[in-house]
């Protein structure tokens, strides 16, 4: 693997853009939430991060659990399948759930995902996503939390990963072409 920052052709969005996005989400989450004891749920690894600086700026009661899954994306949107690596200690029955994904691209997790909580009978669920790629979307998937919008370019760092390396970066950054 390359040296960290090596790899790294521009700097899409800064440590400093990503707090701001932090807080903004944060503030309107804990306004549409403070009286629903939310339970927000980390889809590992990428959201790690981003979970951690999110529920830091809440003013809040959110209670936290992390879900492992891994896609299998087959021919169609409608093949693809999402199998549990590792699932959720709480019960999401009555709950409101609200997801934290560091970033939304072809919408096909969250789609598996929120099918399944519903399916298990949460009272509500929604998206707080860092990023948005709208451009890699295959279905129909609209987060109702956006930090920032991005392009349909190659990104690593703050828990976004090549190859399971970079996700220490402090700043999303666009992987040089050359390299990829
Ligand atoms: C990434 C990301 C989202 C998903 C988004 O996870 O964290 O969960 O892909 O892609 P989609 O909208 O096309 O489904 P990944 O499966 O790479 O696992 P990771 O979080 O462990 O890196």
């Amino acid at each position: 693997m390359n040296k960290l920052h090596e790899v790294i052709e521009e700097v899409l969005v800064s440590e400093e853009e990503i707090q701001q996005a932090c807080k903004r989400l944060a503030a309107q989450v804990s306004q549409d939430y403070k009286d629903k004891e939310p339970l927000m749920v980390g889809l590992l690894k990428g959201c790690i991060p981003f979970i951690a600086d999110l529920t830091r700026q809440m003013d809040i009661n959110v209670q936290i659990d992390y879900m492992a899954v891994s896609s299998y994306h087959g021919g169609s949107s409608q093949s693809n399948e999402v199998k549990i690596e590792k699932d959720l200690k709480t019960s999401v029955e009555g709950r409101n759930v609200i997801i934290a994904e560091d970033i939304v691209d072809s919408g096909a997790t969250l789609q598996k995902v929120i099918g399944l909580f519903e399916y298990r009978g949460a009272k509500s669920v929604e998206v707080v996503t860092l990023l948005n790629k709208q451009a890699g979307r295959k279905i129909r998937m609209i987060p109702k939390y956006v930090g920032i919008e991005i392009p349909n370019k190659f990104v690593v760092g703050y828990g976004l990963d090549w190859a399971d390396h970079y996700r220490n970066l402090p700043y999303i950054g666009v992987v040089k072409k050359e390299l990829l």
